[in-house]
């Protein structure tokens, strides 16, 4: 039997599961696992939590909490996650588990030992405010080659490449916000460099490789390699594990990839079975399209360094946006997977992630999309034709398969739709074009509703019973084949599939997705299995979504210290108040700020009276450029909530005092 291992890019533990995740990682990765281990081969699917890092490091500093607390929590929550989603991985382990810290300094060493890791002094940026060096996320700025301005000390994210963090432009520490200055500190480095060639033939030679990771690949291997900085100065992470190297820790990018490793010995210890027999066989890593770099140059270059097989493929699915937009986690545009299951079912998700593009081209998840095609393609067509299907034979038949008489050419069609559609979706599942396996699936759907319709078993019924028997025994036929080749997409569904067909026990194979149920063979009742979803659930899901994103934009639209400064807030007396002739809403005040007196059209004559608001010491904003309202001329503003339109007030401060 033929092995496969396959992996997912461990998530980062500092955060629940998106729907972003599912779609270009854990759903494909998922479909492909469980239709390989339905074809008979021997799966072996790993996947981990990534723990290390700075981001979790400078969070945990955030916070004022150990990074321990904050990875336990999210280990646990993803695992969650992922678990609802029916991603049915074999091994689903941390980077912080001690088999992982052992592998991960061995093969440090290993290494070293082989003379592919390399000591250096180099020049890192030092915060002098905050007495030390500050790896990765620790500095921010803008990118030296694609002039990004949400670069990182390791990673842009405009352009996904690698950065060293002294070539950061316009460098800030992430905590104190100071420029660091350069200092000098020992370092391991890796020699990337050594495997340009060696990377250049296995990629250019794999014609597995789907064409967005051989490009970005090609495209950075033109560039040429530079060696990688594999340690760290902080204290989160993996010590490395040489007496000249106390104090440091190696780089989580030097170690997460392990995670497919010792996630899989853990497997092997518990299992008592090999797990290189499915390394050396054959090995799929999915991982989501931002990191292609690190898995189709850093990993394979590491892996040679070793000795060890390199995998046979990388499948990285592109983005999912949301409503149109990017999807952002600090800006609240995001749905989480938890919050998803609470009003869904973890199959439409499935589905829709699915159907709704070709993993390899970017795609947006759409509230209205999503109703429409669980209506119209779940519910209206397979929904809808198992259900006749199965009511037609409790109905009529007794809840038996009937016993069918001779095919005509119509059925004869229907037979060879049936005979073919294993193949037809296994070629394109081996190809990782789940989207196409899955419309291939739905089309048979509609084919039987149609052959449905076109046989009217509900007036042969009457007339003509046996074809009407041949008509629900081919029906009952599609089913079953639907159901086997929907287990990799939908997996709940589909085993209630099975269910209703008194299939669940036997052995289901996709090779024996199309062997016919044979006549006689009694069914379950019909149940509905897939239900529409009402405008106003879309409504609401939406008016959730946009809520999030007012509220952020409300509290995210950070200014700096600098920006507030450039705010003239004084305490001011209102020392005179009138109407303006033709408004409603405007009061013409004259406010003392104490330097001088100052003229205000206010909109607040709605909330207050000219009486009410003279002699109350209100905080205004001094230096606003003038304008002219209802044509009088209004030299600063008054400080007042927007909805309510309360004045800010104070009883204490003196007149002209500055707010700051
Ligand atoms: O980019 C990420 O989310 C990383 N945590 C992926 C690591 S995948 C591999 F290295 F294990
Ligand atoms: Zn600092």
């Amino acid at each position: 039997m033929s092995k496969v291992f396959i992996s997912c890019a461990l998530p980062y533990a500092n955060g629940p599961c998106h729907l972003g995740h599912l779609r270009s990682t854990y759903i494909p990765a998922d479909i492909y696992a469980r239709y390989k281990r339905m074809h008979g081969e021997d799966v072996l699917f790993v996947c981990a939590t990534d723990e290390h890092g700075t981001p979790i490091a400078v969070r945990a500093e955030d916070e004022g909490i150990s990074p321990k607390e904050i990875v336990d929590k999210y280990h646990l929550m993803i695992k969650h996650d992922l678990e609802s989603c029916a991603i049915s991985f074999d091994y689903f382990s941390r980077t912080t588990d001690p088999i992982h810290y052992k592998i991960a300094q061995n093969f440090f060493l290993k290494l070293y030992e082989k003379g592919y890791i390399y000591e250096s002094e180099i020049k890192q940026p030092y915060c002098v405010e905050c007495k030390r060096f500050l790896p990765d996320r620790y500095v921010e700025g803008k990118c030296p080659q694609c002039g990004g301005e949400d670069a990182r000390g390791d990673h842009c994210e405009s352009c996904g490449r690698h950065l060293d963090p002294i070539q950061l432009l316009e460098p800030t520490c992430l905590i104190c916000k100071s420029t660091p200055e350069v200092r000098e500190s020992k370092h391991y480095f890796f020699k990337l460099s050594h495997f340009q060639v060696d990377l250049k033939n296995w990629i250019e030679n794999n014609q597995d490789l789907p064409p967005n990771v051989r490009n970005y690949a090609l495209q950075w291997l033109m560039e040429g390699l530079k060696d990688w900085i594999l340690t760290r100065d902080m204290e989160w992470g993996i010590p490395v594990p040489l007496k000249e190297g106390e104090g440091k820790i190696i780089y989580v990018w030097g170690e997460a990839f392990l995670g497919y490793i010792s996630s899989a010995a853990q497997w092997s210890r518990e299992k008592n079975l090999p797990w290189q027999e499915y390394w050396n066989d054959k090995t799929i890593h999915f991982i989501g399209k931002d990191i292609i770099y690190h898995h189709a140059i850093f990993w394979p270059a590491l892996l040679m360094a070793y000795g060890c097989k390199l995998p046979s493929n990388i499948i990285a699915g592109e983005y999912l946006s949301l409503e149109g937009q990017k999807m952002s986690t600090s800006k609240n545009w995001v749905i989480w997977t938890s919050k998803f299951l609470q009003y869904f079912d973890a199959d439409s998700l499935r589905y829709y992630l699915t159907v709704n593009a070709p993993l390899n081209r970017d795609t947006d998840f759409s509230w209205d999309d999503f109703q429409r095609r669980i209506n119209d393609e779940l519910a209206d067509v397979l929904g809808n034709f198992l259900h006749r299907t199965f009511s037609f034979t409790d109905r009529f038949f007794d809840g038996l398969v009937p016993n069918p008489s001779s095919f005509d050419e119509y059925d004869q069609k229907l037979i060879g739709r049936i005979k073919n559609a294993p193949d037809l979706v296994s070629e394109y599942i081996e190809q990782f074009k789940f989207r196409e396996g899955l419309v291939e699936i739905i089309k048979l759907a509609k084919f039987g509703n149609k052959y449905f319709n076109d046989k009217e078993p509900w007036n042969t019924v009457k007339t003509n019973k046996e074809k009407a028997a041949t008509c629900i025994y081919l029906c009952n036929q599609i089913a079953k084949t639907l159901a086997v080749l929907l287990q990799p997409y939908i997996p709940v569904k589909a085993r209630e599939i099975m269910k209703i067909l008194d299939l669940e026990g036997e052995k289901i194979s996709w090779q024996n997705a199309n062997e016919f149920v044979p006549p006689n063979h009694e069914i379950g009742k019909a149940k509905p299995l897939f239900s529409k979803i009402d405008d106003d659930v879309i409504k609401k899901q939406k008016e959730m979504l946009y809520k999030n994103l007012e509220g952020e934009s409300k509290t995210k639209n950070i200014i700096s210290i600098d920006d507030f400064a450039k705010v003239d807030l004084r305490i001011g007396k209102v020392i005179g108040a009138e109407s303006v002739k033709g408004s409603d809403n405007l009061l013409k005040l004259i406010v003392d700020i104490q330097d001088k007196k100052i003229q205000i059209v206010a909109g607040i004559a709605r909330k207050y009276s000219p009486q009410e608001i003279i002699t109350q010491k209100v905080v205004v904003l001094v230096n606003l450029k003038p304008a002219k309202l209802f044509g009088i001329k209004s030299e600063g503003m008054i400080l007042a909530t927007e909805e309510t339109m309360s004045i800010l007030t104070s009883k204490d401060a003196s007149i002209g005092e500055r707010i700051k």
